[in-house]
């Protein structure tokens, strides 16, 4: 990957993830929802790819798919040669809510993946990652002693401790602060820069998405669909301050022409 060259490809990396003609209805008392209609996708390695789109699309149902925690109705997503149908060692998933167990204490919490797998923490990664995110010194405080922000910190200590290689976030700064999400959105780019994972973000906000996303995928409403991907080659490292240039206004009112003016 060249993220940390901030340089533009030469070649596109190869394919991690596959989304093919991927549709899900659910079934209800007052009848049935088409929550995402024929979606097909691939997800490149190491890249950042951001799902935008408004409330109700079907960005939570098509991740929650792509983490093997839901059946598609019809279509099949894949990780390399591995159908996705549960749960897949490779893929971790990160939630607006931290999900941390308020009767553990962090290091209890961060570890739990690892009992539920029956295996002996990676003590060294989850101390590296603890410093990395600002969490050292914190392990035997228990969740109501930290703060929004750094229960979102744990979370991620808790998903990158098993070492996937693609992370699945769906929405998870949005319950914070402003200035808190600037931070968040700062040290996500950081980690993916330093680590070369494959991030799939899900998020509402069209600022949140330029500023993160290698490629945006912007969705369009009921039933869920693609309705452009759009390439963000801003060089990075991207400084906050980025938000208010003139290039990075411009790219975002393009975005929000694009979701006003979509097709019903
Ligand atoms: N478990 C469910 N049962 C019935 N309908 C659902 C369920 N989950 C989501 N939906 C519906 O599917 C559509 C897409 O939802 P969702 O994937 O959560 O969208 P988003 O994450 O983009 O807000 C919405 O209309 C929502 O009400
Ligand atoms: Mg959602």
């Amino acid at each position: 990957m060249n993220a940390a060259s901030g340089l533009p490809r030469s070649a596109p990396e190869p394919i991690k993830m596959v989304v093919d003609g991927a549709s899900k209805f659910y079934n209800t008392r007052s009848g049935q929802v088409h929550a995402v209609d024929n979606v097909s996708l691939q997800v490149r390695e190491g890249e950042f790819l951001c799902l935008l789109g408004p409330s109700g699309c079907g960005k939570s149902t098509l991740l929650w798919s792509m983490a093997g925690l839901h059946g598609l109705s019809g279509g099949q997503i894949r990780l390399g040669e591995d159908a996705i149908t549960k749960p897949h060692p490779e893929i971790a998933m990160i939630f607006q809510e931290a999900n941390l167990l308020p009767w553990r204490n962090l290091i209890r919490n961060i570890e739990l993946p690892f009992e539920i797998k029956r295996q002996e923490p990676d003590r060294k990664r989850i101390e590296a990652l603890l410093k990395r995110v600002g969490l050292a010194g914190f392990e035997n405080k228990y969740p109501r002693e930290l703060s929004g922000g750094m229960q979102q910190r744990a979370s991620i200590v808790r998903s990158l401790a098993v070492n996937p290689s693609v992370l699945l976030m769906d929405e998870p700064f949005g319950a914070l602060d402003a200035f808190t999400r600037d931070e968040m959105n700062l040290l996500i780019q950081e980690i993916w820069m330093e680590t070369g994972k494959t991030i799939i973000f899900i998020t509402h906000s069209i600022t949140e998405a330029v500023f993160l996303a290698d490629r945006i995928v912007v969705m369009s409403a009921r039933p869920g669909r693609i309705s452009n991907i759009v390439d963000v080659d801003l060089p990075r490292p991207r400084p906050v301050k980025l938000q208010t240039t003139t290039d990075f206004l411009e790219r975002v009112e393009a975005i929000k022409a694009m979701i006003d003016h979509r097709p019903s």
